[in-house]
């Protein structure tokens, strides 16, 4: 028999994972207290996020019948074998996770178990975190018959139907052999087909998802300093992240030079693993440092671009090519944009922007942000045009022209799209990071 599922958060992560788990074959019901999200999904076939292959993956397995959307969890946490909370656990105002998601969705649960049930963690959670569902749940219903896991979600966005289905790693941690058998059934299907599972026990499991995060974090963060130093002694940043990557100890992903990390995931997950290495006396001092590089180079870069104007952009028009965090998604959840722009600003200068698929969040997460309807729109009358996001529409733009629309001729390209050899072939006046 086949693990019945249900799915606690209908986000990015629990959206993805109840609607790969229902192409495995399993029935899957996802919840969320958004009812306007439910209702779009289930009469509208309207998929409330942009993920590459999603709504064909979501309207398939509806129309098989494996995979439903409701607000109303008594309609199917009795009847699931394993429960997952997949829901926000965004950064509080101290820097550590703010769990009361977590702990409403597990509240809500406890009044509807029936039967052994496994709960499923797989927000991002601090240590400790399975302990405190289980205790919580304990409080409400004491009767429940019930095991906490921890399964951590390593899928990125714009590429997580290919990351869940075809996982580098599964991770749970597991209180016993009874939970460990239902997690072992619930992904069966990847490990017949040879991918990894490793269970562990529940603590190392939490951390193992902030460390593997504060770890490529760090490594984003290592390539942009040493970008900024390559432009101080002349070397070439995209030649030094290659000639350290092909060292298989180091490895060459995570090494591409960039605008600082952002997304829904590294900032938070780095400052509440810092939080609690300070409340543990446990300091992690390598990921605390992380961060506040990291906050030095999404500032550095305002300035930047100022300098290519010639040290000042007060009153200039800057066309802004890219907003969100990366390309293939529409989240700008801390954006480097976010820092970057208001900077900007700070300058003096005027901006008007340009993103495939992000004005739904730009518009609320900067209301006063002009957004033009396409990167011709943005730069018309621009004095600068700069790359933030590396989306495929702009790889494959005629940098020339859009030089030439500029009235200083200039693109500063914080994405290093192109070869800087080619662009003085096209007399593009082109800056980009650490070379
Ligand atoms: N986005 C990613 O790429 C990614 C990757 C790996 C892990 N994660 C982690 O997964 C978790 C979820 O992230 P996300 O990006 O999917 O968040 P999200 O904000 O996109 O989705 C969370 C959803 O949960 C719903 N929700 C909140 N409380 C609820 C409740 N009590 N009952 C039902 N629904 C509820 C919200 O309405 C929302 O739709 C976070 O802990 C995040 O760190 C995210």
């Amino acid at each position: 028999m086949k693990p019945r599922i249900t799915m606690i958060g209908t986000g990015y992560v629990g959206l993805v994972s109840g609607t790969c788990f229902a192409e495995m074959g399993m029935d899957v019901t996802c919840v969320d207290i958004d009812a306007e999200k439910i209702r779009k999904l289930t009469e509208e076939n309207i998929i409330p996020i942009y993920e590459p292959g999603l709504d064909e993956l979501v309207a398939r397995n509806q129309k098989a019948g494996r995979l439903h959307f409701t607000t109303d969890l008594s309609t199917c946490v009795p009847n699931s074998d394993a429960v997952f909370i997949a829901v926000g656990t965004p950064q509080d105002e101290d820097g550590s996770a703010d769990m009361q998601y977590v702990l409403q969705a597990a509240e809500d649960i406890a009044k509807n178990l029936s039967g052994y049930t496994v709960i499923v963690n797989k927000s991002t959670v601090p240590v400790g975190t399975g302990q405190r569902v289980e205790d919580r749940i304990k409080s409400v219903n004491p009767q429940a018959e019930f095991d906490v896991c921890s399964n951590p979600e390593f899928l990125r966005e714009g590429a997580a139907i290919g990351d869940f289905m075809k996982p580098d790693r599964i991770v749970v941690g597991c209180p016993n052999e009874k939970s460990a058998q239902v997690m072992k059934a619930i992904y069966k299907p990847q490990t017949d087909e040879g991918y990894s599972l490793l269970i562990t026990n529940r603590e190392s499991s939490e951390l193992i998802k902030y460390a593997a995060n504060a770890f490529l974090a760090t490594k984003i963060t290592f390539i942009n300093e040493i970008a900024n130093l390559c432009e101080k002694v002349g070397a070439d940043v995209m030649s030094v992240s290659e000639g350290i990557g092909l060292d298989t100890r180091i490895g060459s992903k995570f090494l591409q030079p960039g605008p600082g990390y952002g997304g829904s995931c590294f900032p938070k997950d780095t400052n509440a693993l810092a939080f609690q290495g300070q409340e543990f006396d446990a300091p992690q001092t390598i990921v605390e440092k992380t961060i506040e590089a990291n906050e030095n180079i999404k500032k550095r870069l305002a300035e930047k671009v100022a300098q290519a104007l010639g040290g000042s952009i007060q009153g200039k028009k800057v066309a802004v090519l890219g907003l969100a965090f990366k390309a293939d998604t529409d989240d700008m959840r801390d954006a480097p944009a976010l820092t970057i722009l208001p900077e900007l600003e700070k300058l003096g200068a005027t901006l008007v922007a340009y993103d495939p698929e992000a004005h739904e969040q730009a518009q609320w997460r900067m209301p006063n942000l002009a957004l033009a309807s396409s990167k011709e729109e943005a730069l018309e009358g621009a004095d600068i045009a700069v790359i933030l996001t590396e989306w495929q529409e702009f790889k494959t733009m005629d940098v020339q022209a859009v030089a030439e629309q500029t009235s200083s001729k200039t693109i500063v390209d914080l994405r290093n799209l192109f070869n800087p050899a080619d662009m003085a072939d096209l007399g593009v006046q082109y800056i980009s990071i650490g070379r």
